[in-house]
């Protein structure tokens, strides 16, 4: 029976994971996947996190099931730095879900369930944004996210949203695109938000790099100014990179409604979904998420850990601005880009010889990870991009 399945392609950059652990050459640069990277090039468990495994392992007396919308306390402890303090609760409810792929999927399929049977989202994007789209069965229509000057691409939004119906969902990035590293400005949410609301349409906001940009607060002024004037409003987070998280899968999806009922139906159909799909989420990492959050003293450590990760993240991008030009390619930009990623204007052939010739590894769409440079391989890296575009 099996050989009626269509082969897939293995994941392009999953299966980069694999090809750079089996390159035996001791340079080689990993440039690939979005883990966050020390100066020494770990990813290590974040102290506040591990502070918090040890409380939990001391305290926690039961693994009991706790129900399709995982833990409670987690999601909700969440909401006042996704939110905003001063947010209204009545208007938010949430549950967990495994990563912010679980939140993405869930999100997506409560569109659909609610009606939206097309999806608006700039493009290049997260690839899996598509692969989810059309698992659940949207259909989706693209824009371009950037210019060709490399600036988040606010007429071909308005372009796309004079062409949506009402209805239809909108997906963007709340912050630190993925993988172009280039964001709505906040001058530009101020646009954004008043004309989804004219066009009453669905506003799906993927927040996975929250405090990776500019800070926790200053990262979600888009999703804020949008939660301001919309209505509904249906949110995927991530803690699998604000948390050092990864392999634990810690997510959540929120609804935001003006209407309780619809608040309650929009999670009671979201329950349903995560019953079907993986009855509940895995609930280590987000106990130990709830376990920071509800002491003043592992918060304060985790969000100096963060500005750590985002201190850095602006050296290798100030380092990197300041070659200013790599061949064709110019690096300025780089500078003012946020978050783990950016992408550069490589061709196949290009990405392949970094691979070959210089041991750097990136996704087939010219995206690097920027915390995958230190100090110490930076300059191989510009001199091999040099080689490579030259
Ligand atoms: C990435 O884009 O590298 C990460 O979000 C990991 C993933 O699941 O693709």
């Amino acid at each position: 029976m099996f050989e009626n399945l269509a082969a897939q392609p293995a994941d392009a950059l999953l299966g980069l994971i694999k090809l750079y652990n089996a390159d035996p050459r001791g340079d080689k640069i990993d440039l690939g996947v979005g883990v966050y990277r020390t100066a020494t090039g770990a990813t290590p468990v974040f102290g506040a996190i591990k502070a918090a495994e040890a409380k939990l392992l001391e305290t926690q007396d039961s693994k009991a099931y706790l129900g399709p919308d995982g833990d409670m306390g987690f999601v909700n402890a969440l909401i006042p730095y996704v939110f905003g303090k001063d947010f209204d609760r009545s208007r938010v409810d949430g549950m967990q879900a495994p990563g912010g792929t679980g939140a993405v999927r869930l999100a997506i399929e409560v569109a659909k369930r609610a009606g939206a049977k097309r999806i608006w989202m700039g493009t290049p994007s997260w690839p899996n944004h598509a692969q989810i789209v059309s698992a659940v069965g949207l259909e989706l229509k693209t824009f371009s996210h950037m210019t060709a000057d490399g600036f988040a691409d606010l007429d071909a939004l308005k372009a796309a949203l004079a062409k949506a119906e009402p209805g239809d969902a909108v997906l963007l990035h709340g912050c630190c695109h993925n993988p172009t590293g280039v964001d709505f400005t906040e001058a530009q949410w101020d646009e954004i938000a008043p004309l989804l609301v004219e066009k009453q349409v669905l506003p799906l906001i993927d927040l996975a790099y929250q405090g990776l940009g500019a800070g926790m607060e200053a990262d979600a002024y888009g999703l804020r100014k949008v939660l301001s004037l919309a209505p509904e409003v249906l949110v995927a987070y991530s803690c699998d990179k604000n948390f050092g998280l990864y392999r634990d899968r810690v997510g959540a999806f929120y609804a935001v409604t003006s209407d309780a009922a619809a608040l309650a139906n929009a999670m009671g159909n979201g329950a349903t979904i995560a019953r079907a799909s993986w009855s509940m989420p895995p609930d280590h990492g987000a106990a130990a998420v709830r376990l920071v959050l509800e002491d003043e003293g592992l918060t304060a450590q985790w969000l100096a850990e963060l500005d750590d990760m985002r201190g850095r993240m602006r050296q290798v991008r100030d380092r990197l601005a300041a070659a200013q030009q790599v061949g064709p390619i110019a690096m300025a930009p780089l500078g003012v880009q946020n978050g783990l990623f950016s992408m550069l204007p490589l061709t196949g052939e290009q990405i392949l010889a970094l691979r070959n010739d210089h041991g750097i590894y990136m996704a087939g769409s010219g995206r690097i990870n920027i915390a995958g440079l230190t100090s110490s391989n930076i300059e191989k890296f510009i001199d091999a991009l040099q080689a490579v575009t030259g």
